[in-house]
């Protein structure tokens, strides 16, 4: 009989920067949950890759001067570098660049066209470039995209349109009778309430503002525009409408799409209304997870609010920061990212939990049996209560695992930890070494514990890479006793080596001195600043004074430390008072390609109506702050003497955006 096959995804990643820990969120989930199955004796295909067209990518490479296809050969080779760094196991690696997919999606859309589920119009829409989106005026939140809120633009064009409100009904009958296709349940509401119920419009699929994209082969002014091309990447992948479908035949229908939430709308009724189009069976769920977001604000890549993933890895280890990410936060629900929840997890479970248990377990057979331990499978007082919470673990952490519900396997795994760690408070094998007849009750002890940490070790696999090795190698564990099945049974354990007393698995991590050395390498939010600020004026004068070895009482600092600025020659385009504020000006900005918006404490010195059309000198690269409620992005620089305050302006006109150095 052939295998049972599994099929899971991850949504395809723009590259259109590097990515953060919350990117590595969805892929660790995914990968977690491919090898479980793998586990589980199933055959899996899991997927992931990215998604690389668009006028955002496009923007990008041509102000940094490349092409697309270097940029984005760039950027991917560096998201692959990063799965494997993180030991992700996926199946596939899909470009939306590649020949394949490119070929596919165009046939895609010549039949969506000839079939007249696609057809030719005008479309006007207020656009958000960065997220790639079109918004309509009930949409937008103050006049900026609602997700991001950053300005949009109203752009009108002729497109081609899917006709996405053909399939309402359909769609609203997919939901009501398939609870389980979009999980959690909430998500689920949401689209029939938010937006299948009150009406579904017809959904714009082609641009012709800009060409990086693939060309609809009837029509060569427009290029597919983003989610024809990306959610087709499901199938294309395995080969659909190519020479070789024998992968498409295989594992579609796909078993769940994970994706974040800001994404479950396009995956629970563009996608299905897309594979309705054509014909093809529906995938069997879509699973909405949360964000991970840094304290206050969203981890976007758009806000510059990163943490990087490497750096982490580097620092903690990688089952830790996969432990973490799976372990804090219910999967569905947001959550926080902090460096002290991680430190602490790091030292209650692992380090504390798993990390003594083993290291406990290993000093104690070395030292009582020399590391050979005689197998004595007989009980004593409280091992029935341990064997059996510990071989029951295996069912609840499937029962879990079938829901993703990795939060909850992963604490009922620690709930056998934690049991066994208080199996050795009770049998206190220390004082059973002191007497000779005890000794067989001592092997028995420690049989138990390491059969324990055995099925442990097991249990943890889908979710950490590194340690169950370490674990085994310690134990002398062979690989013909770590079967996924053989967790749930009891008295398996034999040594074929004498234990190894190897590294510590999961050091202990001085909380104190750690979060010092992270905040000069992690960015904080906003509202963290603040808290911060006052520390930190006291911290600058102190340093003020260090340096006032040089004449001035200035710190002197290298070229290095100015490159870091970045200046540019804007224009103001508008400029008014901020409400209720007697020194603030909002101006808007024009900087080459780029409007930025930046409140300025200059209303006592000038007009707003004075400024208009000027030339400024423009702070670019700084951290975006609220001033009164009112987004600044970026400072204008002036020169202050006493009471006066002048703004610094060029000599001679040089187009805005003109580098400042
Ligand atoms: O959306 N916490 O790509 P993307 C949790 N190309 N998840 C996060 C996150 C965070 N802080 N930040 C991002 C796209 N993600 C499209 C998908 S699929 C056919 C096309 C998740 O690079 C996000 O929710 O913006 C999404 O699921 C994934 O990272 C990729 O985001
Ligand atoms: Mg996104």
């Amino acid at each position: 009989m052939s295998k049972k096959t599994f099929y899971i995804t991850t949504p395809i990643y723009y590259p259109s920067g590097k990515l953060h820990i919350g990117h590595s969120y969805t892929t660790v989930a995914a990968d977690a949950m491919a090898r479980y199955k793998r586990l589980q004796g199933y055959d899996v295909m899991f997927l992931t890759g990215t998604d690389e067209h668009g006028q955002k990518i496009q923007r990008i490479a041509e102000e940094t001067g490349v092409t697309p296809q270097e940029y984005v050969d760039n950027i991917v080779a560096g998201i692959e570098k990063l799965w494997s760094l993180m030991n992700i196991s996926n199946d596939k690696f899909i470009r939306t660049t590649d020949e394949e997919h490119v070929a596919a999606v165009q046939k895609i859309f010549k039949t969506l066209y000839d079939k007249g589920d696609i057809y030719k119009s005008e479309y006007e829409g207020w656009y958000c470039t960065p997220c790639e989106s079109f918004w309509t005026e009930t949409q937008l939140k103050e006049g900026k995209c609602p997700d991001c809120e950053r300005p949009v633009e109203l752009t009108k064009e002729e497109s081609y349109f899917f006709r996405l409100s053909k399939y309402q009904e359909r769609l609203i009958k997919l939901l009501e009778e398939n609870p389980e296709f979009i999980q959690p349940t909430s998500r689920r509401n949401e689209m029939l309430n938010n937006f299948l119920r009150p009406g579904l419009e017809d959904l714009c699929v082609s641009r012709t503002s800009f060409n990086w994209g693939i060309p609809v082969t009837f029509d060569d002014k427009h290029v597919v525009y983003v989610w024809i091309d990306a959610l087709s990447n499901y199938i294309t992948a395995l080969g659909y409408l190519s020479d070789n479908d024998e992968l498409y035949k295989k594992f579609w229908p796909a078993d769940v799409h994970l994706v974040g939430k800001e994404i479950v709308r396009f995956h629970t009724i563009i996608w299905p209304a897309m594979l309705m189009a054509l014909d093809l069976p529906l995938p069997k769920q879509i699973f909405g997870h949360g964000w991970l977001v840094l304290d206050g604000g969203k981890m976007s890549k758009s806000k510059g609010n990163v943490v990087d993933p490497v750096v982490l890895i580097e620092k903690y280890g990688l089952d830790a920061i996969r432990y973490f990410l799976l372990r804090e936060v219910p999967f569905g629900a947001d959550g926080v990212f902090s460096n002290e929840a991680l430190i602490s997890r790091i030292n209650s479970d692992l380090a504390n939990d798993l990390g003594n248990l083993v290291s406990r377990t290993v000093a104690m057979i070395k030292k009582y049996f020399d590391g050979v331990l005689p197998i004595d499978r007989e009980g004593g007082e409280f091992d029935q209560e341990l064997r059996s919470l510990v071989v029951n673990t295996k069912t609840k952490v499937e029962e879990h695992m079938d829901k993703l519900q990795f939060s909850s396997a992963l604490a009922e795994i620690w709930k056998a930890v934690s049991r066994t760690n208080k199996y050795i408070d009770e049998t206190m094998p220390w004082i059973l070494a002191k007497e000779e007849e005890k000794r067989p009750r001592l092997a028995q002890v420690l049989y138990n514990l390491a059969e324990s940490i055995r099925i442990i070790s097991i249990l943890i696999q889908p979710f950490m890479t590194e340690t169950p090795i370490k674990i085994w190698d310690q134990l002398g564990i062979p690989e013909n006793q770590t079967a996924w099945e053989s967790s749930g049974e009891w008295g398996i354990y034999s040594q074929t080596k004498p234990v190894t007393s190897g590294q510590i698995i999961f050091p202990r991590i001085d909380m104190d001195a750690e979060m010092k050395k992270l905040e000069a390498i992690t960015p904080t939010t906003e509202k963290a600043e603040d808290d911060k600020k006052q520390h930190d004026t006291r911290k600058n004068k102190k340093d003020e004074k260090a340096n006032s070895e040089n004449t001035e009482g200035i710190a002197i600092i290298g070229i290095e430390d100015f490159a870091k600025i970045e200046l540019r020659v804007a224009k103001v385009l508008e400029c008014e008072k901020v409400e209720k504020s007697d020194k603030l000006l909002k101006l808007k900005l024009k900087c080459g390609e780029e409007e930025k918006q930046v409140v300025s404490g200059i209303a006592e010195y000038y007009s707003p109506d004075s400024l208009i059309g000027k030339k400024l000198i423009f702070l670019a690269n700084l951290k975006p702050a609220k001033l009164r409620g009112v987004e600044s992005q970026g400072m204008i620089l002036a020169a202050t003497h006493g009471q006066s305050l002048v703004l610094l302006t060029v000599d001679q006109d040089i187009p805005d955006g003109a580098r400042v150095s």
